[in-house]
Formats: structure tokens, C-alpha cells, sequence
């Protein structure tokens, strides 16, 4: 994990999905098993001040220069906003450990455990975490349809 910071959030948003529905707790349990193995990362570009210390992703499948659906992990520790950005490939996010979504044109939507995020290409979106840690698996179609 990239700091101390990641790695409690993982705890605590692992932690609080064990106690989610049914296919959250599943996917928790296996996701804690994996987690430890993957290569955690910060997102491209400069982040700064506290998300720097507070976010990690990690690739499951896949890579951004392939081809395909990949599939990856965002964590972000409590009280952090997730900058605003676009790409092409069409994304879904499965909300393990809730927080805030934002959509152009949409605004903010607090999401829960157990609920899903569809961003269209190109479209500008953000998230952010509350009181507690945030956690989701997301699903891009790289060949951008
Ligand atoms: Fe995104």
C-alpha cells in the first residue's frame, strides 16, 4: 500500500463491507485475500496534501494500454475528494464501502453498499468519501464503447 492511511482505510472499508449484503460481504471477503497481493497505486499526474497519502488503486485485470474489460480497486480514507476527470472508456463502479458520486450534469449522489455507478465515455466525474472510508470495484471497457 502506498501509506499508513491506505492501509487502515482498506482495513475499515473492508471491515464495514464483511458487514454489507450478502454479495458485498462475498466480494469483501475475497477481496481482502487478494488485496494484499496487488500493486497499489496512486493515480497519474501530481496529487497532493492529504488524498496523495489517502487514495490507492490497484489493477485486478487488465491494464489502461490493453484492450478489453479491466477491472480495478479504488480506496480512498474518510474525508477525501477524488479529482474531477474523463476518459474514454466507459466505466461501472460496484460501491463496496460508500461515499459521494458526482456526474456532469448530475451533481452529487451518496451511493451504498451494494449499489452501482455507470459513468458514459467522456463524461467529467468525481467522488468523494464521508465520515468512513470509500471502496469500489470499477469496470472499464477499454476498446471504448
Ligand atoms: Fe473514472
Amino acid at each position: 500500500m502506498p501509506s499508513p492511511q491506505t492501509r487502515a482505510a482498506l482495513e475499515e472499508a473492508i471491515g464495514m463491507a464483511r458487514e454489507g449484503p450478502p454479495r458485498v460481504a462475498a466480494l469483501a471477503a475475497s477481496l481482502a485475500a487478494v488485496a494484499p497481493h496487488q500493486r497499489w497505486v496512486r493515480r497519474p499526474g501530481r496529487p497532493s496534501g492529504a488524498f496523495r497519502d489517502g487514495h490507492a488503486n490497484a489493477w485486478l485485470i487488465g491494464s489502461y494500454r490493453g484492450r478489453g474489460l479491466a477491472v480495478g480497486i479504488s480506496l480512498m480514507a474518510p474525508g477525501l475528494r477524488y479529482p474531477d476527470h474523463r476518459h474514454p472508456p466507459r466505466e461501472l463502479y460496484f460501491v463496496l464501502a460508500g461515499g459521494g458520486w458526482w456526474r456532469e450534469g448530475q451533481g452529487w449522489s451518496e451511493r451504498r453498499a451494494g449499489q452501482w455507478i455507470h459513468n458514459p465515455p467522456g463524461v467529467l466525474h468525481a467522488m468523494r468519501s464521508g465520515p468512513s472510508a470509500l471502496l469500489a470495484v470499477w469496470f472499464l471497457r477499454l476498446d471504448g464503447r
